[in-house]
Order: structure tokens, then sequence, then C-alpha cells
């Protein structure tokens, strides 16, 4: 066994704790999810497991709708980073709006009583089906990405006898610093439209008649964890709505969009009712204080709310790294490998006879990318169970098939209840969308 307490290249290795979790504590050695542990979830409900605090939950979006007094904002959840049903129907019942980039998600925001009013239509490639169906459900507002997406939008507008109001997505050319695969306010990134030629959008949106200007849009990329990136860019949107104003187009909104980062390990992000009040005060600070500001929150919405649990199946020492074996793998949660993301990880229960060693996390998968943490001082057993914190956003959401793997189960804790609100997945539900050929050409 490579039993050391330092990693492979001499550095210290990670250990995690759960403190300033709203929702989650450590109790006598046990790790809690409200007033359920973290064991008695798994044992209930068994693993790969997600779950989700509603106290976590309500946190978030306090913090979100802590407005500013004189600068009305309102929030609108980026559903991609959890689209569960049951979350939805808490975010709508908080009045919150939802930022959607499918005709599925469009689905799921009406399907839990999202009006059209409550829904802004994000996303740089949406079909003509999607535009019909976003037309029919009457959404507040579309974030265009390109001139050949305005002139398709006014087609199907008028096509189908109505208005869609838009705003334009535009590209300030700001560095997020952040993960380049989630960096989105570049110029070299294929999201939104040219800082040069927005006005010359504007100018276009204006002149075609199924459409209505309603507002301007950005959004930078995502876990942005300084407040200037926002800073900077929300200068550059409001140098052009000074433009845009200029030339006599009306604006009724500005759309921020999300990226609001969380602290997955050593990061210090702004909480975000710190974010809307720099945004605000650089919109009054510019004279556009009467101008309703947008936001699309995703992950600082979710991902401090989620546990992923998982159960330990072996432990497998090595002359040089130690592997832990769980039954989650990146099917589950493909963050690390695809991101490189450092994700905490504990273990639900302390042992009495502490024995810690480093240890890589790994799925069953077949990939050697397939971790879930890595180089983590950790005391794990066959059997244990271990969370992933901060596990709420991007999980599940992105969770798939590869290897005839089910998808996860997803469990929401209030207080001692907790409630299925998604069935793992069965290898029946995975093949039931499948034809076998018929025996003659076989
Ligand atoms: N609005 C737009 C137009 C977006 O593209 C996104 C995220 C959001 C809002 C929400 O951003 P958030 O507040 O969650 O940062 N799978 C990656 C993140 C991809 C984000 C894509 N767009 C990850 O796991 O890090």
């Amino acid at each position: 066994m490579s039993d050391t307490t330092t990693t492979a290249d001499g550095a210290a290795p990670r250990t995690d704790s759960i403190e300033d979790l709203a929702g989650f504590s450590r109790r006598s050695g046990e790790l809690f999810c409200e007033e359920i542990s973290a064991r008695e979830l798994a044992r209930r409900f068994q693993t790969p497991l997600y779950a989700y605090s509603r106290q976590a939950l309500e946190h978030n979006i306090a913090d979100w709708r802590a407005g500013v007094a004189g600068t009305p904002h309102r929030v609108f959840y980026a559903m991609k980073a959890n689209g569960s049903l049951a979350l939805l129907e808490l975010f709508a019942r908080a009045g919150l709006g939802f930022d959607i980039v499918s005709r599925g998600e469009l689905a799921r925001a009406l399907a839990v009583g999202a009006k059209g009013c409550d829904i802004v239509y994000s996303g740089v490639g949406k079909s003509l089906e999607d535009m019909r169906a976003a037309l029919a459900a009457d959404v507040l507002c579309f974030n265009v990405e390109s001139l050949p997406e305005l002139e398709r939008l006014n087609a199907a507008a008028l096509e189908m006898g109505t208005t869609a109001r838009v705003s334009l997505r535009v590209n300030p050319d700001v560095d997020a610093r952040t993960h380049p695969y989630i960096s989105t306010g570049l110029k070299n990134n294929k999201f939104g439209i040219a800082f040069d030629s927005a006005l010359e959008g504007y100018r276009r949106a204006a002149r075609l008649p199924g459409l209505k200007i309603s507002g301007i849009d950005c959004h930078i990329g995502s876990q942005i964890t300084e407040l200037e990136p926002f800073v900077h860019a929300a200068h550059k949107v409001l140098d052009l709505v000074e433009e845009i104003s200029g030339a006599g187009i009306a604006l009724e909104h500005i759309d921020f969009g999300g990226g609001l980062g969380v602290r997955y390990g050593a990061e210090n992000p702004p909480a975000a009712r710190e974010l809307v009040s720099a945004l605000s005060q650089c919109v009054r600070e510019r004279g556009f204080g009467d101008l309703p500001l947008f936001f699309e929150p995703g992950r600082s919405l979710v991902a401090q709310t989620g546990l992923l649990l998982t159960t330990v199946e072996y432990v497998k020492p090595t002359a040089a790294r130690n592997f832990c074996i769980v039954d989650a793998a990146m099917t589950d949660m493909i963050r690390p490998t695809l991101y490189q993301a450092e994700m905490a990880m504990v273990n639900c229960s302390e042992h009495a006879d502490a024995a810690p060693a480093v240890y890589d996390v790994v799925g069953p998968v077949c990939e050697s990318g397939d971790f879930l943490a890595k180089n983590r001082l950790l005391d794990v057993r066959e059997g244990d169970v271990l969370a992933m914190t901060g596990a709420g956003a991007y999980g599940m959401s992105m969770a798939s098939n590869y290897n005839a793997r089910g998808r996860a189960a997803e469990v929401l804790v209030d207080k001692d209840s907790a409630w299925l609100i998604r069935r793992r997945e069965t290898i029946e539900d995975q093949m039931a969308l499948e034809s076998r050929l018929p025996l003659e050409v076989l």
C-alpha cells in the first residue's frame, strides 16, 4: 500500500469538511442532511444517490432574492444546472422564473406551473420547432445569439401571427478567468453577437415586424469567483445600452446572465446579494437605474444543496497509488474528469480508530478518466458511504448511461422527511427506447 499522507508529487493531500454548508452538519462523527443521517439515506434509497436539502435551497433562494432598494431585479433559474421537477417546483413556488435552452426545458418549466412571462429562452442553436413551442408559450424574452437567428425568429413569429420579444446576447469579450470549457464571453467563443456588431443587430431587429426589442443580455461564463469580470462586462454592456438608447431604441431590461461561482474547495466567491448589489450600483452610476435587472443563475442556486452519496466497493492499495473504488462514477458526476473540477469528498461516518491514507476515489467505469476525486486524505473501508458535497449542480443533469449504468435516484430532504423525487433508473428503462431487428433480417 502506498501508505503515505503525502501525494505522489509531495504535495499535501486535500481533506474536506462540511462546515459552512447550510442544511448539512456533522453530529458525533455522522454526516447529516437536515435531520437525517447520510448513512440512513443510503440505507433507505441505496447508492449512488443524490440527496438535496430543502433548507439549503431556501437559503440560496433568499440570497438571490435579497435585492437592492430602488433597483428591481428578477431571478430566472438556469435549469440546466439541475432540472429535477421537484426542485423546479420549489423555485416556481418561491417566485423565481426560469432560463431555458430547449423545448424539453420549456416543457419542464410549464409542467411546474411557470407561465410564459416567467421564462427567458437562451441558447445558441434554437431550432424552428424550439421557437414555435416557445412562441406558443408566449415566453417573456428570447435571448438571440446571431443575426440569422433574428431572421428565423421573425419569420416564425409572423407565421404564427404573433410577436417575439427579444434581447440580443452580446459577447463583451471579457475574460471570466474560469475553466476554458465554461468560459463563454470571449470573442473566440461561439456564444453571443460580437460587441461591434451589436448595434447593427439592434437596428436590424427594430426593422423586423415579427420582433419587439425587449432588452439586452450577456453571460460571460460559469464558476466565476470574483466580482471584477462581472463588473467589467456590465460596464461594456452599459456602453452599448447608451449607444442603443442613442439610436432611439428603448430597452426594458438588462440581463446579466448567470455564472456566479461556488466554493468547491478554497475558492471564496461573493454572495449572490453582493453581485446583485455591485451590478445594481454600476447601472445606477451610469444612469440606467430604472431598468430592471435580470439574472440567470444555475450553479449558485443548487450546487451546495446536494450530496452525491456513494458506497465503497473496494479499497485497492497498489505500489503507486491507493484506490478507493466506489459505486458512483463519471456517469453520475462528470465534472472532475471533464473540467478537472476538484469536488469535496468526505466519509459520512468517521471511524473511531482513524487510519487515514491518500486515495484516488474512482468509479467502476472502464476509463482512466473515471475518477471523482484524486489525492484525498481519507479514512475509508469497504461498505463505507462517502459524500461528494457541492454536487447539486451539473451532476444529475449531466449524467449518462455509459457502460449501461442506470442513472442515480434523487431524494429531497426536508427536516426529518426524505422524498424520493426521482427513482433509480432500471435496466428495463434503459432498454425501453430501443427496438430489435425483425427476425428475418438477422
Ligand atoms: N445563462 C446561460 C446563457 C448559460 O449558458 C448558463 C450556463 C447559465 C445562465 C447558468 O450559469 P451558472 O450560473 O450555472 O454558472 N457544466 C458546467 C457548467 C456549464 C454552464 C453552461 N451555461 C460545469 O459543470 O461547470
